[in-house]
């Protein structure tokens, strides 16, 4: 009988994804957070058994604090699970401290072990226009980031978990990291663009300075952390070491990733952007 796979952060944006492509493909899951199925919560390592113990794989979403991963880590060796997928951000190597602190840590203690790993670094999701920090001011009709007008090539976390999915049930990827991303990059201002047609509702993108971004984020209350890691995100992404597609999806399940566009399409029905 195949061995269960593990998927931390069953309940967030890409695990329920990578739980669902899973179970679809005929594979026995474990979904695991404090609120999914399987409880599982980094705080409590008397949780941690019960996503290590028997599991032959496992989906990993770094920890917010990634004090106990050396320990999870160990354990999750110690289990004999043989293979890890640890959800990343591109561009890792040139963050340099300014962003992603989690992400960044994470890779070096997965990279660093004797696991059989695989490390998947994704671009900015679609959905982060739908489920996260952009669906608040599409719904008001104004985003205002400073982007220096870079393009970011959006992934549609459909694709990430089908990926995420096949790399957790074949060897071939082991010791790899790949770099995901949609087909094409946009600019901000052209895939607000894109969903104030599809939504039928005037949308604009505002292009601000750093401190002006800063300064927004503050005003809405967000914790001085935050104002940092997203101000960190947006220096990244003016440096444009991430702004080019790459093949990675394509070369994983033999088709190409899913363009804004059809994404866009696909959900404007659904009503998430209707005020
Ligand atoms: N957004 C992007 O565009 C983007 C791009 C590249 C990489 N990333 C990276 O993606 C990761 C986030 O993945 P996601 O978007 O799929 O997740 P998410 O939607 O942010 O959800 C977070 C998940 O972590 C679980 N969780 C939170 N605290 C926990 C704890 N103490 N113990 C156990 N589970 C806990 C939550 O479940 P419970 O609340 O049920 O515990 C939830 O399932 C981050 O590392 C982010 O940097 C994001």
């Amino acid at each position: 009988m195949e061995p269960d796979i593990s998927v931390l952060g069953a309940s967030g944006k890409s695990g329920r994804r990578v739980a669902a492509a899973l179970r679809a493909d005929g594979h026995p899951v474990r979904p695991a957070s404090r609120t999914a199925a399987v409880r599982f919560d980094w705080q409590d390592d008397d949780t941690w058994p019960a996503v290590t113990e028997g599991a032959g794989a496992l989906y990993l979403v770094a920890p917010e604090d990634p004090t106990p991963l050396p320990s999870f880590v160990e354990l999750v060796a110690e289990a004999g699970v043989t293979r890890v997928v640890l959800l990343s951000g591109r561009g890792v190597e040139t963050w340099n401290g300014r962003f992603g602190h989690a992400m960044a840590a994470a890779e070096d203690v997965v990279r660093g072990s004797d696991l059989s790993w695989t490390v998947l670094r994704a671009n900015n999701f679609m959905q982060n226009f739908t489920e996260d920090v952009w669906h608040e001011p599409m719904l008001t009709g104004r985003l205002a980031l400073p982007t220096g007008g870079v393009a970011e090539p959006f992934i549609d976390l459909d694709d990430l978990a089908a990926v995420a999915a096949h790399v957790l049930t074949t060897d071939r990827y082991a010791g790899r990291v790949l770099d995901l991303s949609g087909p094409a990059a946009l600019t901000y201002d052209d895939a607000v663009a894109i969903i104030a047609a599809a939504a039928g509702r005037p949308i604009r993108f505002e292009e601000i300075s750093p401190s002006a971004y800063a300064d927004e984020l503050r005003a809405g209350g967000l914790p001085e952390e935050w104002v940092a890691e997203l101000g960190g995100m947006f220096d990244v992404t003016r440096e444009g070491a991430v702004a080019d597609p790459t093949t990675a999806v394509e070369d994983v399940l033999g088709r190409p990733p899913r363009a804004f566009a059809d994404w866009v399409a696909h959900v404007a029905p659904t009503g998430v952007w209707a005020s």
